[in-house]
């Protein structure tokens, strides 16, 4: 079953399908010219079936990985748009995980003004999390996300049968996300990641789905993270400092989510998550000491300022925004503080 992203200004549907990729031009029509944005990470065939589904269509393959994230990728992706003469009625279709979806929507907000944007994530990470709610974004000067915009898509397909072609590392590594979204949303969903068999794809897909939801509801409560939507940060804080520091790929940006949620909530949820996080084998240990990690947070410009407010989870399925000092937020690093 779809489900429907109701905003203000625009509505679009999340098409559910298994090899839904070989007909989108059912849900999406044919379209005049379609610039397809992918990575060389992502199956080739996925790109080439979507583009079998268009009147007439361009292929981009920028490098995988979050290096690709960077401002000289879009100034090239501009660049082909332009010797593609792709105009304002034209569409760009992203196929692949976060790192395209974010890019390419960001150059669908910025061509001509902003043209339309569907997202086909490949990832899980991008099926549960990034291809919905409209945030695009590029790195910058080694801050992540920092150059960006919202630019809602006009659809979105997810086709679960693009994520078995994934290591299992990426598909943990985006539950990590979804499991977020239940710990912060929904006590009942998060008891199914507690007996969910992690071998079963059926069982991942219904959990994506529902997770997915939850993601719709907040963004349709609080389009432009003005408020609830902020919850879906739990985590974050931490996570996008370790990010900053560690080599490239050492942790993944949902291994990171999943240490940071650790450290943001009660005795109680943090067994609660272990649990879970030992079946997907998520890492278990901070790869930094407390006070290096500290120490990175002061020196993060998003953690650094005289207050920070982070997401803490006391309870499954509810979430508090809790505004404290750095030095408040450095004890519960240490894990001194869980109230
Ligand atoms: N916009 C948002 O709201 C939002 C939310 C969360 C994360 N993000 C961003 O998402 C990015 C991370 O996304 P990600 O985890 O999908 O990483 P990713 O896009 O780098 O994909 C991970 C790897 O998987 C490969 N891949 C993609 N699909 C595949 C497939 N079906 N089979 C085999 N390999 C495949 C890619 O080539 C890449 O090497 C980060 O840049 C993060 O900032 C954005
Ligand atoms: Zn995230």
């Amino acid at each position: 079953m779809n489900l429907t992203v109701n905003l203000t200004n625009a509505s679009y549907d999340i098409i559910f399908e298994r090899s839904g990729i070989g007909h989108i031009d059912a849900y999406w029509g044919k379209g005049e010219k379609t610039f397809i944005l992918t990575d060389s990470g992502v199956p080739e065939i996925y790109s080439r079936k979507v583009a079998s589904c268009c009147k007439d269509a361009y292929i981009h393959t920028i490098p995988q990985g979050e290096a690709s994230k960077e401002i000289k990728y879009l100034l090239e992706i501009w660049q082909k748009m332009c010797e593609y003469s792709l105009t304002r009625t034209d569409r760009i279709i992203a196929v692949g995980g976060g790192v395209v979806g974010d890019i390419a929507g960001l150059a669908a907000a910025t061509y001509m003004r902003g043209i339309k944007f569907y997202n086909i994530p490949t990832t899980v990470l991008s099926q549960v999390d990034s291809s919905v709610g409209g945030k695009t974004a590029i790195d910058f000067e080694g801050y992540k996300n920092i150059i960006g915009a919202f630019h809602q898509p006009s659809g979105v397909l997810i086709d679960a049968d693009t994520i078995k072609t994934l290591p299992k590392r990426q598909i943990s590594n985006g539950l990590a996300e979804a499991v977020k979204m239940a710990a912060t949303h929904d006590e009942e969903l998060f008891k199914r990641f507690e007996n969910a068999d992690y071998e079963d794809m059926a069982q991942i897909e219904s959990l994506l789905r529902d997770a997915v939801n939850i993601k719709r509801e907040v963004v349709q409560r609080d389009e432009k993270e003005l408020g609830e939507r902020k919850a879906l940060n739990f985590g974050h804080t931490l996570a996008h400092a370790l990010e900053s520091t560690l080599a490239f790929d050492e942790l993944y940006h949902g291994e990171c989510v999943s240490l940071g949620m650790k450290v943001m909530c009660s005795g109680e949820v943090r067994t609660r998550l272990e649990k879970i996080f030992d079946k997907l084998s998520l890492p278990s240990e901070f790869p930094v000491s407390p006070d290096s990690l500290i120490d990175i947070c002061r020196h993060d410009k998003k953690c650094s300022g005289d207050d920070i407010t982070i997401v803490y989870v006391d309870k499954i399925g509810s979430f508090e925004l809790r505004k404290i000092t750095f030095s408040q937020f450095a004890d519960y690093i240490k894990g001194v503080s869980e109230i």
